[in-house]
């Protein structure tokens, strides 16, 4: 949520911030901004409303040969999106980006108020700025103005700080937002987030929480907030360039969609094996013993991680014996008065890595004394540091805003984690090898059917993509894959679109089935078939325009059938979710939407 660059070396910074800042718009798009220094102390700062290429079109006549810089682009929280509100702020001797929120900020901008400064925006960043200016004007350095005015701020912060006093020199800092400290010769880079170091560097410090780093060109020295040292760890940023571009497709959404079979085999490789009909996953830290010893499984996650946890519960809980799985979404369950039974396990389910929500939770339950285990993508994040052990799905970059990818690969971890426990209580080979081979299969079922219905989904999004509502109906293992399909619509086709449970339907929504909306139905040719089609049956009797997703060749009847053959049972409804992906792709594509950062969304959320 936002992206945060910074550049200090032998190369002009204005080309290296605006690419950092293309890289990372992903994370925020409704304006953005850069400032840079030259030896003498001068700072040319450009800022603009929208996406960063209209920075760049600013950027092309306001050139200059600055070689140290700060920018920016921004998902706004307070203040509306503007030129005025866009980052980075100056106040003073100081220019600042921030990605969080301060929130005590009206308390200090009154007492910054009564030592004359005024405000010309309406952010928690400008009052921020201000605060280090007021301090810097009695401090040593900048670094002791940034320490000073950090232990004033309560709230969440990445912070990148100019100070034109000295401009051979960048302070950065972070709690609760992710901070990259990238290392050349004779050059540093800052980042919100690696892609924006690709290709520049692959020598990076992740910072702390708590920690600030004074960069020069020379490297960067960690401090913690009283400024004591603090030693710098360099790792190799795992990302490459190839990850972060588009490969020809038109956008990173249908790459992404595309992608699936190859990023779950990344998923599965070496976890689950269909010879020995076992399932291991390495870094959970937990003896057999340990995981013989688990009752009870809370799996928490936001969005679209939420979802997966769900439909992974729905999964395991098929096999898994007398465990109970249960899904929480992070923003509800943080505030809840949640009692944790003996025997818990807590899987902390997040693509970023990063998510506000999600990592409360986890403190929380990491207070209490809870195991944890992460499920993330994103490798180094916070998430996958505070747990107590976890999977990577390492599915590479998602750089489209709208998750699909994360998605499948984070319910195969869960699933693979249901049989390591079902395996550890005992649950027998037969009970559960369905499952694993059915993992196995997946890869190559869902590119099967990629391939079998790709244009068959654009056509049917031509005939539907002027619906402006949608019910996307499910039982079962296909009511995640409902919900799922809905958010994606909404997100990405800006189409209004409710997820239900079949059997919910007579319960309220089918009062709403008129000409104005569409309806997907999942149907799988299971045990609950006869029940589920009595549901379409009910929707199709009150003029229903149902497009039936199925696997099944009986007769049905709906506006629109899309027949799947898969070889698949179980996990069948893993597939129907890539069929809703492509759906709403081409609605979006169809609409003119911008599909891969659509309107006031943002990748990554790392405010509450
Ligand atoms: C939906 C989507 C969001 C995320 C949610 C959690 O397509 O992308 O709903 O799934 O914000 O994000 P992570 O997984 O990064 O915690």
């Amino acid at each position: 949520m936002c992206g945060i660059v910074g550049y200090i070396g032998n190369k002009q910074a204005q080309p290296v911030l605006v690419s950092g800042l293309k890289r990372l718009e992903y994370r925020g798009y409704d304006s953005a901004g850069i400032a840079t220094l030259n030896q003498k102390g001068t700072a040319t700062l450009l800022r603009e409303k929208g996406k960063v290429a209209e920075l760049e079109k600013k950027v092309a006549t306001h050139k200059t040969a600055d070689q140290v810089g700060i920018g920016h682009t921004r998902w706004a929280t307070h203040g509306a999106p503007s030129k005025r509100n866009a980052h980075p702020h100056t106040v003073g001797d100081i220019y600042l980006v921030h990605n969080g929120i301060i929130e005590n900020y009206q308390d200090l901008k009154a007492e910054l108020i009564k030592h004359d400064y005024d405000f010309k925006s309406d952010t928690d960043t400008e009052v921020l700025t201000a605060l280090i200016d007021y301090l810097y004007k009695d401090a040593a350095s900048l670094l002791d103005a940034v320490s000073g005015a950090l232990k004033m701020v309560v709230g969440a912060y990445g912070i990148a700080v100019l100070s034109v006093k000295n401009p051979e020199e960048i302070v950065v800092a972070r709690k609760g937002s992710p901070l990259i400290v990238g290392v050349g010769d004779d050059e540093v880079f800052v980042a919100s987030d690696g892609s924006a170091l690709v290709g520049y560097t692959d020598q990076v410090v992740y910072l702390h929480d708590g920690e600030i780093g004074l960069c020069t060109r020379e490297g960067v020295q960690l401090y913690d907030i009283d400024a004591n040292t603090v030693d710098a760890k360099v790792e190799k940023l795992e990302m490459d360039l190839q990850s972060i571009q588009k490969k020809g497709f038109d956008h990173f959404l249908l790459k992404e969609i595309y992608e699936q079979p190859e990023s779950l085999r990344s998923t599965l490789s070496g976890r689950v094996n269909t010879d020995t009909m076992t399932a291991k996953l390495g870094g959970l830290n937990m003896s057999d013993e340990e995981l013989r010893a688990i009752e009870n499984v809370m799996v928490i996650g936001c969005g679209t991680a939420y979802y997966a946890g769900l439909q992974a519960g729905y999964l395991v809980e098929q096999f898994v014996g007398d465990v109970t799985f249960n899904s929480y979404i992070a923003s509800e369950l943080r505030y809840r008065s949640f009692a944790v039974p003996k025997n818990t396990v807590a899987l902390i389910v997040s693509q970023s890595g990063e998510t506000a929500d999600t990592l409360a939770c986890l403190m929380e339950l990491k207070r209490r004394g809870v195991r944890t285990l992460g499920v993330v993508n994103a490798v180094g994040s916070t998430i996958a540091r505070e747990v107590d052990g976890g999977v990577y799905v390492h599915v590479g970059a998602e750089i489209s805003v709208a998750s699909t990818k994360a998605f499948t690969s984070q319910v195969a971890a869960i699933m693979i984690f249901g049989l390591m426990v079902a395996q550890a209580k005992g649950v027998g080979v037969k009970e559960i090898s369905d499952y694993i081979r059915e993992l196995e299969l997946l890869p190559s079922e869902i590119e099967k059917c990629i391939v079998a219905h790709d244009k068959e989904m654009e056509r049917l999004a031509k005939k539907y993509a002027q619906y402006e509502h949608a019910l996307y109906i499910g039982r079962d293992t296909l009511y995640p894959v409902a919900l799922e399909g809905a958010l994606k619509m909404k997100e990405v086709g800006y189409v209004h679109a409710e997820g239900y449970a079949a059997g919910e339907l007579k319960h309220g929504p089918i009062a709403l089935i008129d000409d104005t909306f569409f309806e997907v139905f999942y149907l799988q040719d299971n045990w609950l078939y006869e029940k589920a089609q009595s549901n379409l049956i009910e929707m199709n009797a009150r003029g229903a325009h149902a497009i039936v997703i199925t696997d099944t060749d009986k007769r049905i009847a709906a506006e629109h059938v899309i027949r799947v053959n898969t070889k698949l049972h179980l996990l069948t409804p893993l597939v129907f979710n890539v069929l809703s992906q492509l759906f709403a792709y081409y609605v979006a594509v169809m609409r003119g939407n911008d599909v891969d950062q659509p309107r006031n969304l943002a990748k990554s959320v790392t405010v509450e």
